[in-house]
């Protein structure tokens, strides 16, 4: 597939490839997301999803060899990034993947930040909900008071509709419902304002009424902070319902990439049509039979 071009693009992965020993989990993808876009990307388990989110935030660890390049368009980039040691790329950009480790700290949160599938195991369970979103409020403004910190963690908690957040502040993270649990990982996630989000399957572990009701919020606060995302999910259904445009990786490669209806309406690629055809959508139209993979 021909590389389609990225005019302002905020995040524009080149070439990226990555390998665990033999394993080559991500071979050669070309993705790209603008301000203010949601991009889903789908594809079956082990196809190289949750490899692409870590590469972008530098999290992969000592095992992965990775090559090509993230470039992080960011006007803000310049206060938080290395412009030395190659990390500066062409047009002002900066490649993720060339940063230091201190850099990347630096930009985990603050400028992109990334919810994790499993709410559980994402929150500290001997610590209070409140003291963990404070925290995450400090974390890059270490200048903050701890009340100022606490009122802002409030307001978040608020804002993910944590019934009672002020006091229910003190509540460790066993004391709440699943999908509560991952409104507390949203409101960690968007306390610092981030221009991109990387959601990992941030609805998958939730029943489907609860399911919905997160990816509304989801979308709302998107909308409401013109936050760019990074939607992955094995299931189209659930991508088509909240992002603009879906790119299909399998097997380590991206096999199709195109705007949400024109892949649910009209996928080009026989594996794009067997996702949707293990997953029935509201637009898949039940009195035809459903589609199979050649
Ligand atoms: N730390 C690691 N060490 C070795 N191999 C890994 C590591 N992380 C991922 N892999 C391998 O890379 C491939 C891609 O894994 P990845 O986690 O990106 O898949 P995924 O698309 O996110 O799948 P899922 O839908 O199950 O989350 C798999 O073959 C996996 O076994
Ligand atoms: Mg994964």
């Amino acid at each position: 597939m021909l590389y389609d071009g990225c005019m302002g693009a905020l995040l524009d992965i080149r070439d990226l490839r990555i390998r665990f020993g033999s394993v080559e989990a991500v071979r050669g993808i070309n993705l790209h997301i603008g301000e203010d876009e949601v991009l889903g990307l789908v594809g079956e388990s082990g196809s190289g999803k949750s490899a692409t989110a870590l590469a972008i935030l530098g999290l992969l660890g000592p095992a992965a060899q990775v090559a090509g390049r993230i470039l992080w368009h960011s006007n803000s980039a310049a206060g938080g990034l290395e412009a030395s040691q190659g990390g500066r790329a062409e047009d002002g950009a900066t490649d993720l993947l060339r940063q230091r480790a201190e850099g990347l700290r630096r930009l985990r949160g603050r400028e992109i930040a990334m919810i994790f599938q499993e709410p559980m195991t994402a929150l500290n369970p001997v610590m209070s909900i409140g003291h963990q979103v404070a925290e995450a409020a400090s974390a890059h403004s270490p200048s903050w008071t701890g009340r100022e910190a606490k009122r802002k963690a409030i307001a978040a908690l608020e804002a993910v509709a944590i019934p009672d957040a002020a006091r229910r502040y003190g509540d460790y993270p066993h004391q709440f419902s699943g999908g509560q649990r991952q409104r507390i990982l949203i409101a960690m996630a968007l306390i610092n304002r981030p221009r991109l989000l990387i959601a990992d399957e941030p609805t998958t572990a939730l029943d489907v009424t609860v399911q919905a009701q997160v990816l509304e919020l989801l979308r709302d606060l998107q909308r409401q902070h013109g936050l760019a995302m990074l939607f992955i999910s094995h299931d189209l259904a659930v991508v088509g319902k909240i992002a603009g445009r879906v790119a299909v990786m399998r097997n380590g490669q991206v096999v199709e990439t195109g705007s949400t209806a024109q892949l649910l309406t009209a996928p080009q690629h026989a594996y794009t049509r067997s996702l949707l055809a293990a997953v029935p959508t509201l637009s898949t139209d039940r009195s035809r039979p459903l589609a199979t993979l050649e």
